[in-house]
């Protein structure tokens, strides 16, 4: 652990959302090391999809990651090709399918970073690192939705990277609760990415708030301030 931490290799925030104004105020409290879009976000912040990305990465150092809509492999790459010019710090998010693999494969030899999404099952994490994907996406919360144990995926895919020193990192996605996240940090993922709600859930404790304000209360004995 102590050896990880000094290698840098500690748990990465990522923001789950196209809300521009929610990222710029999650990135002012420390909490974005990058950014997750899919065209369903995009659809939702309801901006030029291009703008909106340039927006982002005018302030966000880390990755940010692009979804890709084509179905064939070229139309992949035509895609990437584009999006790598939106900024510096493009992730192309390409969905598992062969002819995702194959894009895949052909971006991370020539240093394009990848994430795969839409990953539902340890044998997909594995095709997805094989091809060379810098991420991959398991969605812990649709799993959850239909009866099955999301957090069980992670733990498979970590040891699966762990028993072969694959690079790809495990980046959780469909975060949908403080406690998908700290399941995501109890098992060692690399990356959670965390919609603005569950965000600000993190902050909450009951004994947090009755702490500050007893405290607050206390203080009006000696302060003149508010
Ligand atoms: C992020 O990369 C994923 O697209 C996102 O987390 C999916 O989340 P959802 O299942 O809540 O739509």
């Amino acid at each position: 652990m102590v050896d990880s931490f000094i290698l840098g290799g500690f748990m990465k925030f990522f923001i789950d959302t196209a809300d521009v104004d929610a990222i710029k105020t999650a990135y002012d409290m420390g909490l974005v090391d990058g950014v997750t879009t899919n065209p369903s976000l995009i659809k939702q912040a309801g901006k030029d999809h291009e703008a909106t990305i340039r927006e982002i990465a005018s302030f966000v150092p880390g990755p940010i990651s692009v979804e890709t809509i084509s179905t064939t492999t070229q139309g992949m790459l035509d895609e990437a090709e584009i999006y790598q010019t939106w900024g510096q710090n493009i992730v192309i998010k390409i969905v598992m399918s062969p002819e995702g693999m194959q894009a895949v494969k052909y971006l991370s030899a020539k240093g394009i970073k990848t994430n795969v999404t839409v990953t539902f099952s340890a044998a997909q994490a594995l095709i997805a690192a094989k091809a060379g994907a810098t991420y991959v996406s398991p969605f812990v919360g649709r799993l959850d939705d239909i009866g099955h144990n999301g957090m069980d995926l992670i733990e498979q895919i970590r040891t699966i990277y762990d028993n072969y020193s694959f690079q790809t990192k495990i980046l959780v996605a469909s975060v949908r609760n403080p406690i998908h996240l700290l399941d995501a940090a109890l098992i060692g993922a690399d990356v959670a990415t965390v919609p603005p709600k569950t965000l600000q859930q993190l902050f909450k404790h009951p004994l947090t708030e009755k702490g500050i304000e007893q405290f607050l209360e206390d203080a009006k004995s000696f302060s003149t301030n508010g």
